[in-house]
């Protein structure tokens, strides 16, 4: 099966689990709208790729933990949209939860895709109970604070903002999860792939900063000029275009350099590079 098929299926068996005839039918198809079709499916494909290059010999598992980390990052989004927050009324391309439902329903959406993806990693305990616990505690820890994305969007309500940081927790978090938690599922030690997916993470929150303060709301299909219009620290407003351009590239180089050898380390590498293309954004002539 194609990876994104694989990625896909997980996500659809994780979210059948929330569906059922004494579930309210509103909440229930929010959890849908707010995960499928989805988005790049970045995180849980470098996931599948680490855990393949680390040999995959328990695929169910696998399956869990990808399913996991993108039922997270769907919820932090829901979240991160709300008025309370960035106040964004699209997303993928179609109206944010709260604007399609409600505020009480989308609140109850992220909460509801937390909780989901903790109860599916639980449940995997069944193929190798050792390895979930490990997972579940990756996922809590790069989720939740101190240095989760609840950390990084709590550094929205300081006065001073390291942009290192909040950069980390805010979106490298999830990447950490992914290269940690995909060598995990595979029997290895995630440790040493803390390097690759912090840095992968924060190219990805650099090439996001060019892109909301390059591109269009139709293009990206969510607001842009959002760092702008909320006085956020970006990679631009610190760097400029050029600059976060030059960084981007830097960063880049440096993560395939951090790939741990491994049986799949070449192939790794040209996902690496793959990605890397797609999140590069397409400076338009000016
Ligand atoms: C958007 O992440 C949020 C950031 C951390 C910048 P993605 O760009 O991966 O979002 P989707 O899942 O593809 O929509
Ligand atoms: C989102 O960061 C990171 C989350 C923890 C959800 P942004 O607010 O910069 O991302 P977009 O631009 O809304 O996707
Ligand atoms: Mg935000
Ligand atoms: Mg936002």
């Amino acid at each position: 099966m194609a990876q994104s098929a694989r990625i896909d299926a997980a996500v659809r068996q994780a979210l059948a689990l929330t569906q059922g005839a004494q579930a309210p039918a509103k909440l229930a198809e929010a959890l849908g709208y707010a995960t499928l079709p989805g988005g790049a499916r970045i995180r849980p494909t470098i996931l599948v790729s680490v855990a393949m290059a680390c040999g995959d010999d328990t695929p169910a598992l696998t399956d869990a933990a990808a399913a996991a980390l993108e039922l997270i990052h769907c919820a932090s989004l829901v979240h991160d949209d709300l008025p309370c927050f960035d106040d964004a009324e699209t997303r993928r391309g179609k109206l944010s939860v709260h604007r399609a439902y409600s505020e009480p329903l989308a609140v109850l959406t992220g909460d509801s895709l937390i909780i989901l993806a903790f109860e599916v990693l639980a449940r995997a305990a069944e193929h190798d109970p050792l390895r979930a616990s490990r997972l579940i505690r990756a996922l809590a820890q790069r989720t939740g604070m101190p240095g989760g994305i609840c950390a990084g969007q709590g550094w929205e309500s300081e006065a001073q903002i390291d942009l290192r940081a909040y950069h980390q927790a805010k979106t490298a978090a999830l990447f950490v999860a992914a290269t940690e938690m995909g060598a995990i599922a595979a029997g290895h030690e995630g440790e040493p792939w803390y390097d690759l997916g912090a840095q992968i993470g924060e190219a990805f929150q650099v090439a996001d900063d060019l892109r909301d303060a390059l591109m269009d709301e139709k293009t990206l299909g969510k607001p842009a000029g959002q760092d702008d219009l909320h006085g956020r620290p970006s990679a631009v407003s610190e760097l400029g275009v050029e600059g976060a351009l030059r960084r981007l590239s830097d960063i880049l180089a440096g993560a395939i350099a951090s790939i741990p050898s491994c049986p799949g380390e070449a192939a790794l590498a040209h996902m690496v590079r793959r990605q890397a293309e797609m999140i590069m954004p397409k400076v338009p002539a000016r």
